[in-house]
């Protein structure tokens, strides 16, 4: 038995009054959000992390899986990084002509990214996707985008959402059509309705489930039969699944892809990388441009994260510890008698909750997250086992899921599982 932890949010609750008060929707990323938590349990905040250890502003302590969204694969306050970045910080951010490290990281991701023939540099996963975009419809002169799930917040995403749709141009909409993962014959359709006129494909190469029958590949040959580009999001998978993606673990390279989260451990840098043929040919035609895209601390933090995957054993250390998160996590569930499942890759899992009909809510989610969040175990959307997660974690976080395990199936049993909430469910519009 794990203990529940007690906990004073004051601190957490006040700071988001403050915000709601002056920032636009009250902070910066939708999925950090308190929808996204369960309100009156989960802290809103965090105030600092270690290793893979955060703690909110009143002080209480959590194991944290959703490592920022992504972005922290090697930990928090990982040393090497940091390091990097003081030592690039006492030289300089940023300077008026063009920094060395461009160059140097260029290299880098050239020799470890499959589909990397040339790169460009920017801040945001959106802003690679959407130079991705930019980049395949200069190239194939064409208007249509074949899309999956999410790849960012800007019109040509946002516009086949179909939530929030407000300052979203009607006339983009008709450019975008979104499929799901693994159905190619809805992708085939499409490239059937719009004959002559898809530019691109973007997907990413793996979410949660595999892909079935040879799907990354005959995507692939759809697109290019059809004179379109295949762009691999991987802005989530990048870095993750290994040095050079996933797109290197499945051994399917494509035309174009995205790196995000991941990239830098933290630091704000993301990528588009492409064959070197099509990167030429689009070069004169197309305006990608921005302040901030070599901005040095976040490339020297980039270099630092390649050095550490190309010299430590990061990516299997990453892979054992969700193996064994998820091998016992199916154990506890089987045992116990309780339909959730840590599903997916080990590199990048989320949990998947039911109740015993299969029927999903976010009220299963809330009670699960409810019951770890009160001792000490944050999760999010994703669980994302970092370099830094250690044994003991890992054996503490089994123990808490174990004990909320419990409480959902009494919860379940009960008839009555919204009467087991002490906060506020999940009110998710997006994801
Ligand atoms: C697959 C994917 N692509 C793109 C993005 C957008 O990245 P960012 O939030 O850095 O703009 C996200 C963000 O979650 C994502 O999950």
């Amino acid at each position: 038995m794990t203990a529940v932890k007690t906990r004073c949010l004051d601190k957490s609750n006040q700071l988001w009054q403050e915000a709601q008060e002056t920032i636009l929707s009250g902070c910066q990323l939708y999925s950090k959000g308190p929808e996204t938590h369960i309100q009156g349990v989960s802290p809103i905040y965090i105030d600092h992390g270690k290793g893979a250890h955060v703690w909110d502003p009143d002080g209480n302590e959590y194991i944290d899986y959703d490592m920022g969204l992504g972005p922290i694969l090697l930990g928090y306050q990982y040393q090497p990084v940091d390091d990097a970045v003081i030592a690039q910080l006492r030289r300089g951010m940023g300077y008026s002509l063009v920094a060395p490290e461009e160059v140097a990281y260029a290299k880098l991701c050239i020799e470890n990214i499959p589909s990397a023939g040339k790169v460009r540099f920017l801040k945001t996963g959106s802003a690679a996707t959407e130079a991705a975009i930019r980049i395949a419809r200069a190239y194939t002169g064409r208007k249509y985008i074949l899309r999956g799930e999410y790849h960012g917040w800007h019109e040509w995403t946002t516009a086949a959402e179909g939530v929030r749709q407000g300052g979203v141009l009607d006339e983009v909409r008709q450019y975008v059509h979104k499929f799901d993962y693994n159905d190619l014959e809805a992708a085939e359709a499409y490239f059937s309705q719009h004959k002559g006129q898809v530019a691109a494909v973007i997907t990413e190469p793996v979410i949660l489930d595999a892909p079935k029958d040879d799907f990354l590949n005959r995507l692939k040959a759809l697109c290019h039969e059809n004179g379109a580009l295949l762009i691999f999001d991987e802005v989530v998978d990048g870095f993750r699944f290994g040095i050079g993606g996933a797109q290197a673990y499945f051994g399917v390279t494509p035309d174009l892809s995205t790196f995000g989260k991941a990239t830098a451990n933290g630091m704000p840098l993301s990528i588009v990388a492409g064959r070197k043929e099509i990167m030429e040919a689009v070069d004169k035609k197309i305006f990608i441009s921005t302040t901030f895209g070599g901005e040095c601390l976040s490339l020297a933090a980039g270099i630092a994260v390649m050095h550490e995957l190309k010299h430590k054993n990061v990516t299997k250390r990453i892979w054992a510890i969700g193996e064994k998160l998820q091998t016992t996590f199916r154990q506890l569930a089987e045992q116990i008698g309780v339909p959730i499942d840590l599903a997916g890759y080990p590199c990048r899992l989320s949990l998947e909750y039911t109740d015993y009909a299969g029927r999903r809510d976010w009220l299963y989610n809330s009670l699960f997250m409810q019951e770890c969040v009160k001792r000490g175990v944050l999760l999010g959307w994703h669980v994302f086992p970092c370099y830094s997660h250690t044994d003991e974690d890992i054996d503490v976080t089994l123990n808490v899921f174990e004990d909320a395990m419990r409480v959902y199936k009494k919860a379940l049993d009960s008839g009555n599982p919204a009467s087991f909430m002490e906060g506020i469910p999940l009110k998710i519009v997006l994801g």
